[in-house]
Order: C-alpha cells, then sequence, then structure tokens
C-alpha cells in the first residue's frame, strides 16, 4: 500500500488543535484588511475561530454546506488556509497553484512528494514548507477537542508566497 494511502486511511474527518495554528499566525499581516478563505471549514473550525478573533475578516466554506472546494467560485480573499482532506491532499495543493493565491495547507509529510503527479507538481510550482518540532494530534469532535488521531509521522505547512524561506522551523507547544 503507498504510504499517502496510510497517511490518510480512516476518514478525513479530523480537526485541528488550535496550537497547531499558532506558528502560521506570525506569518501573515496584521488584520484588518485581509481576508482569508478557509475552504474545509465550518464555523466551528478552529482556523475559524482564531482568524476571526485575531481580527480578520473569514470566509468559512465547506461540503457538508455543499459548496464544493473544486466548484465553487473562488471568494475574494487574499489568504486561503486549511486543513484539506487527506484523501484528496495533492489534488487539492494543484487546484491550489491554479488559483495562484498564497496559502497554506496543513499536510502530513508522508507520501507528500511521491507520485510521478505531485513531483511534477512540486517541480514546476514554487513553495514554501513549515516543518514543526512535534507531531500534530488531530481531533473529532469540536465539542471535545479531545486528541484522537495521534499519526506516526509529522504534518507540516505547505505554503505558497507566506513563509520568508523555503523552509522554516517551528516550535510548537501543546496545549
Ligand atoms: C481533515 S478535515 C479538516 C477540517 C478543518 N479544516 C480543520 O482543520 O479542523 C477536512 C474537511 O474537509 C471536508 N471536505 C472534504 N472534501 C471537501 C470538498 N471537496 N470541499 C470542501 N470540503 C471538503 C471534509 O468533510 C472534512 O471536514
Amino acid at each position: 500500500m503507498k504510504m499517502d494511502k496510510v497517511a490518510c486511511s480512516g476518514n478525513d474527518e479530523f480537526y485541528t488543535p488550535d496550537y497547531a495554528i499558532t506558528p502560521l499566525v506570525k506569518y501573515l499581516p496584521a488584520p484588518p484588511e485581509v481576508t482569508i478563505w478557509c475552504p474545509f471549514d465550518t464555523c466551528e473550525s478552529l482556523f475559524v475561530k482564531r482568524f476571526k478573533r485575531l481580527g480578520y475578516n473569514v470566509i468559512a466554506t465547506h461540503i457538508s454546506n455543499g459548496e464544493d472546494f473544486f466548484e465553487i467560485d473562488v471568494p475574494k480573499c487574499d489568504y486561503i488556509i486549511s486543513n484539506p482532506p487527506y484523501s484528496l491532499k495533492g489534488e487539492v495543493l494543484q487546484r491550489l497553484f491554479e488559483i495562484g493565491k498564497p496559502f497554506a495547507m496543513l499536510v502530513g509529510v508522508v507520501g507528500i512528494f511521491e507520485s510521478q503527479k505531485r513531483f511534477d507538481m512540486f517541480k514546476h510550482n514554487d513553495f514554501e514548507i513549515m516543518y514543526m518540532n512535534r507531531r500534530i494530534a488531530y481531533f473529532k469532535d469540536y465539542s471535545e477537542q479531545k486528541p484522537s488521531l495521534n499519526p506516526p509521522f509529522s504534518s507540516v505547512y505547505i505554503c505558497k508566497d507566506i513563509l520568508p524561506k523555503t523552509i522554516v522551523f517551528e516550535e510548537i507547544k501543546k496545549t
């Protein structure tokens, strides 16, 4: 079985803890004149809540509201930030490179450069990576936020036009 299939076995309903959003925030311009589109997020998403709390304009769209990332018109926004469905990460990144706006997507690092398709995509597009010192534990229930997916691999932010260098290392504190 391919490693990225292992990494995304189960389903796509795992949610991002707040501490995983912290290292990205300092690379964003100050609000309020900035609009962030979170395309895989309901209003319960901690990306949405954190960015709103900080004073950004936030557009949250999600498949459960009939808003398929691959189908809907790209809303007017400055940044596209989320944790996408693991099973579609290659397709999501391809679409984001086509859209051409600055983005940051939190993805499992395992298998990210594998497959000829992804190799070609990364070879032909400029991007940055944020590598974090701790693994992120995702949760399944917004009301509890109890970690339920402790993947045996690191997560990274794949970014475009957000980080100042090709690779950035950040320390995170799990809460
Ligand atoms: C890994 S979860 C992350 C959710 C949220 N972004 C977070 O970080 O907590 C990915 C989410 O994308 C949703 N999703 C799957 N396919 C989608 C699509 N084509 N368009 C929009 N959302 C989609 C899934 O239902 C799932 O809730």
